[in-house]
C-alpha cells in the first residue's frame, strides 16, 4: 500500500442495493435471474440479496468474508462516512440524476447494507473469502461475472499485472464477465484499458464498452463487458 495513493485511498467496503447494481452493469433481472451469477467483489452490499430473494442463484467473493458480520458492518459504516467525506471535498465530479441527493445516496447505502447483514451467515458457500486475481471456482462454473468499483478503481494499489491477471481468472470462472466503472476514485478513465483489452482479445475473449443509464461519478457511464467464451 502507497501511503499517498490518489483519489480517495485504501479500498473502500460499500454497500451499495440490488437496483444500483443492475443499472451500473447495464443488467435487466432477468439477465442477473438466468443463471449462476459471482459478484466478486461482493462488499456489504445487497446485490446477492437481492438475487436470492428473487430465486436466482449468486455467489460473492471478497476478502472481508473472512471477518464476521459486525466487523464487515463496521467497516462499510466507516467507507460510506469516508466516501461522503469525499463527495463533500468534490462535489462538482458528481451528477446527482440517480441520487436525488446526499440524503437519498446514504439512505440507499444503508438499505444494502441492511439487506447484507441479514444475508449473511459468515464465510460459507454463498460468501466465499478470497482475492482475485486467484478464486477457488472451477472453469465456467458461473455464466455472469460482476465486479464492481475494483478493477480501474485503485490504480495505485493494483497494477497492470494484478488487472490482466484479475481479468484472466474472471473469464476463467465465468461465460460473461462484466467490470463497471472504467475510471478511478480520482475520476480519471484507467490509461491501459485498451491494452488490456487487446490482450483479452488475442486470448479469445473480445470485449466491448457499453454506456449505462447509471451515473454518479462524472464520466463513470460505461461498462467492460467481456465475452469470455468468445
Ligand atoms: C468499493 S468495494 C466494491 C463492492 C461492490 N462490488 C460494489 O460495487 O459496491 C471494494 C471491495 O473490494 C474488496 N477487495 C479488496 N481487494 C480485493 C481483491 N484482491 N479481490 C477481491 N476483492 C477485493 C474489498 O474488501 C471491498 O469490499
Amino acid at each position: 500500500m502507497r501511503l499517498n495513493p490518489r483519489g480517495i485511498g485504501e479500498v473502500v467496503v460499500s454497500s451499495r442495493p440490488y437496483e444500483e447494481y443492475l443499472a451500473m452493469f447495464g443488467l435487466t433481472e432477468a439477465d442477473v435471474l438466468s443463471g449462476p451469477v459471482l459478484d466478486c467483489p461482493g462488499g456489504a452490499g445487497g446485490f446477492a440479496a437481492g438475487v436470492r430473494t428473487r430465486g436466482g442463484t449468486v455467489v460473492s467473493a471478497d476478502p472481508v468474508y473472512a471477518q464476521d458480520a459486525p466487523a464487515i458492518v463496521g467497516a462499510a459504516r466507516a467507507g460510506l462516512e469516508r466516501g461522503l467525506a469525499y463527495l463533500e471535498r468534490n462535489r462538482d465530479s458528481y451528477v446527482w440524476t440517480w441520487f436525488r441527493d446526499v440524503e437519498d445516496l446514504v439512505a440507499r447505502r444503508r438499505e444494502g447494507l441492511e439487506a447484507f447483514a441479514a444475508d449473511f451467515r459468515g464465510a460459507d458457500a454463498r460468501h466465499v473469502a478470497a482475492s482475485l486475481p486467484h478464486l477457488p471456482f472451477a472453469e465456467g462454473a458461473f455464466r455472469l461475472a460482476l465486479s464492481g468499483y475494483l478493477l480501474f478503481t485503485y490504480p495505485d494499489h493494483f497494477d497492470l499485472a494484478w488487472h490482466r491477471d484479475a481479468l484472466d481468472e474472471l473469464t476463467r470462472v465465468a461465460g460473461e464477465v462484466r467490470v463497471y466503472p472504467l475510471i478511478d476514485t480520482a475520476y480519471e478513465r484507467y490509461p491501459a484499458l485498451d491494452e488490456l483489452r487487446r490482450g483479452l482479445d488475442a486470448r479469445g475473449h473480445p470485449s466491448e464498452v457499453r454506456r449505462v443509464e447509471y451515473a454518479f461519478q462524472r464520466g463513470a457511464d460505461e461498462v467492460l463487458v467481456v465475452a469470455a467464451r468468445g
